[in-house]
């Protein structure tokens, strides 16, 4: 496989063409932002330890039945995965109240919800990713009314093995963000999992492991994030 043209970069990732028309590489970076970018730093080796969580867990989803474009990790920063027409909405899945929910709610960070809570935003910085609906995502032609669905159903999938498979490692799924693609007609998982889109907490302690510590000048996020897929490691590596 030969790496080919850049092609994007984001806040925490940067991807390349290969010679196959169908995959793409992408790399991961330590940079890292908060609040629309306006919040930049970087969290040593954050980029390894995204690659490394993110490939484990759509393996661990993988053999669950659910479909992600991951395809092979290359080295430390680099996977390969297949190119999907990504989906511009980010599926956000709750367990418990936290962030923008908790905001929102006027409710404690916290209280566990009833049942899973699945949001929808428009995937887009200019416009800070604002909340929207089903209604919109169809009405302006994002996804289909299957799409969306699908969207639905595997967020739903997913929350059930991600969070089971952390409370085996003593953490507790607090949230998460998942972003989807079309491949050959198919809804795939893309983007990543990992401490930069979930929020993980210990489960005796408490403790935040995940990006919160970064976007509230917590501390210690190198630290956290170390935590966290050494935890994953000593299951699925
Ligand atoms: O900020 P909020 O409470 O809405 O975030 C919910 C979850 O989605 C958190 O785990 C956060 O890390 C993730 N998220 C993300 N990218 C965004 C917005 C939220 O990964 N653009």
């Amino acid at each position: 496989m030969q790496v080919g043209e850049f092609l994007y970069e984001g806040k925490a990732k940067q991807i390349f063409a290969t010679d196959d028309a169908k995959v793409v590489l992408i790399k991961y970076k330590d940079d890292a932002t908060a609040f629309d970018g306006q919040k930049k730093g970087t969290i040593v080796n954050k980029g390894i330890i995204n690659n490394r969580v993110s490939n484990l867990l759509f393996q661990l989803l993988e053999k669950e039945g659910i479909e992600t474009h991951f395809i092979k990790q290359l080295n430390e920063r680099d996977t390969l995965v297949k190119k999907l027409a990504i989906i511009p909405i980010e599926v956000v899945v709750r367990n418990v109240i936290a962030g923008s929910l908790s905001q929102r709610t006027g409710k404690a960070e916290g209280v566990e919800l009833s049942e899973p809570v699945v949001e929808l935003y428009y995937k887009n910085d200019e416009l800070h990713d604002p909340m929207i609906n089903e209604y919109h995502i169809r009405v302006m032609g994002w996804a289909t009314t299957e799409q969306i669905q699908e969207m639905d159903r595997l967020a739903h999938e997913i929350n059930a093995v991600l969070k089971q498979f952390y409370d085996s490692i003593g953490i507790i799924l607090v949230d998460f963000k998942l972003e989807f693609g079309l491949y050959e007609g198919r809804v795939v998982l893309g983007d990543e999992i990992s401490p930069d889109t979930c929020r993980l907490w210990d489960k005796v302690s408490l403790e935040k492991l995940d990006k919160d510590r970064f976007r509230r000048d917590m501390g210690k996020e190198a630290e956290a994030y170390q935590e966290v897929v050494k935890r994953i490691e000593a299951v699925l590596a």
